[in-house]
């Protein structure tokens, strides 16, 4: 099979956002506790945190971090995690059915994200609370000195720029659940009052928490028509698996995900074009990624109230790194809109980094297209042609076989592309004639592996890491093969 690229340096999408790279902590299993925070681990720093985690965070290259859910968020009390430690109180987490110490609040996330070097998007609990307490945490985060939860915080205001307005509030299973007038006017009424408090801020609307609730679109439409003028994002959240053992299907995760960010798109232009607004609403894609969603589905609810229990901790394959490159073309292609992004979650739960309070933490195997599509996309997003064949799944129609986006800078120009033939490798070419300057091949990487199923594990971390691939200039052709179910960086 053979596939080809057009690629031109003047037909730009919009320059690569760096908050495409974004991730998600949430207080949830072992992703906080166990995960980033575990004080009696031997990596662990005066403030407890593990510092081999810390090390992974930095080298996947992660810009931005969701805090704190999720939907824990939406029956959290931000102040019961300020202050002493020792007199923070243990409450329940309703849905999650676990404890929640407050060991780590709110300073210690921050402190955490300072070291790791990350941007910090605040999730609001606009479930079991409103506009007082959105107003109060805010205070205490962002208001300089002089005010009562400013000095309480004692310590230089955060600057925290992006908050969302709640967590999938379209959800029936959300504490605090509500319909999309209820949520629309909730959401318009906490954001105006922020603004009154602070104008600049970057404020996300809930969207729809896949593209399959019942409420799709009509809940887009009706909470933009509340909140329009107010907001800046909405929401999106899409995780993928395969169903059923279809993996023809599941490889081509990324067309549902193209599917529903342009219906998104084109949802809220049409609330903006009945507004006669000529302000576009962006789109933040804050929970995104493969999660085996049906197996925590079929589990029975726990019994106990555990503090830090092991919940949804996926162990990922070859295939499902593939399909996350390929999620992570779908986000770049879209990055006129999708402007921030966050894969779910950072460690332990559905995470690209895995850690044990008796081991070393390790790199799973979607670790790496992130890691090098975070590091590797600089520059510009070019709109790309793709010719190629395509091939049948149950799900999705006819999908092309091969998928692929470039990023360009005057000293880079990197093409990430994925081939999910099942059976057969794809010879792909794209021409650099369009290109100004001379051209050599660069250091490029391949994720590959005659075995699907292949894992990272504490036993054999490195057992699927990316490989060199060779790529073939033929004058100003650029020649490259990807081997069945792949996914490449080709850099030049
Ligand atoms: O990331 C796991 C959960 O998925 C989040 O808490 C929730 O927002 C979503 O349903």
């Amino acid at each position: 099979r053979s596939a080809s690229l057009t690629l031109d340096p003047a037909r730009t999408v919009a320059p690569v956002s760096r908050r495409t790279f974004g991730s998600f902590v949430e207080h949830m299993g072992r992703c906080v506790y166990g995960g980033i925070y575990e004080p009696s681990h031997p990596t662990a720093d005066a403030d407890g945190f593990r510092q081999d985690v810390l090390s992974l965070v930095r080298e996947m290259g992660v810009s931005l971090v969701r805090y704190p859910g999720g939907n824990f968020v939406s029956g959290y009390r931000w102040e019961d995690g300020i202050g002493p430690v020792a007199d923070r109180p243990v409450r329940r987490d309703l849905a999650w059915h676990s404890l929640e110490t407050n060991e780590v609040g709110v300073d210690e996330f921050m402190r955490w994200a300072d070291k790791a070097g990350v941007e910090v998007m605040y999730a609001l609990n606009l479930g079991t609370r409103g506009v007082s307490e959105a107003l109060d945490v805010h205070e205490y985060l962002n208001q300089p000195e002089g005010t009562f939860l400013a000095d309480r915080r004692g310590r230089k205001p955060y600057g925290i720029s992006m908050f969302c307005l709640g967590n999938e509030m379209d959800g029936p299973w959300q504490t605090g659940h509500k319909t999309a007038h209820e949520y629309g006017r909730l959401a318009a009424e906490t954001a105006r009052a922020l603004r009154s408090a602070e104008p600049s801020l970057e404020l996300i609307a809930c969207g729809s928490s896949s593209s399959s609730m019942p409420t799709f679109g009509h809940w887009e439409s009706t909470v933009l028509e509340l909140a329009y003028d107010t907001v800046d994002y909405i929401s999106a959240h899409a995780y993928y698996e395969p169903v059923d053992g279809d993996m023809a299907s599941f490889l081509a995760s990324a067309v549902d995900m193209d599917h529903f960010v342009d219906s998104v798109i084109a949802t809220a232009d049409s609330v903006g074009a009945r507004l006669k607004s000529a302000k576009r609403i962006k789109i933040s894609l804050d929970e995104w990624n493969v999660w085996y969603l049906s197996r925590f589905q079929s589990a029975p609810t726990p019994s106990e109230w555990e503090v830090a229990p092991r919940v949804i901790e996926d162990c990922y394959n070859v295939a499902d790194a593939v399909v996350v490159g390929s999620l992570l073309i779908s986000l770049l292609r879209h990055s006129d809109r999708v402007t921030a992004a966050c894969q779910a979650q950072l460690v332990n739960v559905i995470a690209p980094i895995r850690a044990e309070s008796t081991g070393p933490a390790w790199r799973q195997t979607t670790f790496h297209p992130f890691a090098l599509t975070s590091r590797l996309a600089q520059g510009s997003v070019l709109d790309v042609d793709i010719a190629s064949p395509t091939y049948a799944t149950t799900r999705f129609g006819e999908v092309p076989v091969l998928d692929a986006v470039a990023t360009y800078d005057s000293a880079s120009l990197t093409v990430f592309a994925v081939n999910r033939s099942q059976d057969e490798p794809t010879e792909l070419t794209f021409s650099l004639a369009p290109f100004p300057g001379t051209w050599q091949p660069a250091d490029s990487w391949l994720l590959s592996d005659a075995d699907l199923t292949a894992t990272n594990t504490q036993e054999a971390p490195d057992r699927v890491v990316p490989q060199p691939l060779t790529i073939e200039l033929d004058g100003e052709t650029v020649r490259v093969s990807l081997p069945a179910v792949s996914w490449a960086a080709i850099r030049l």
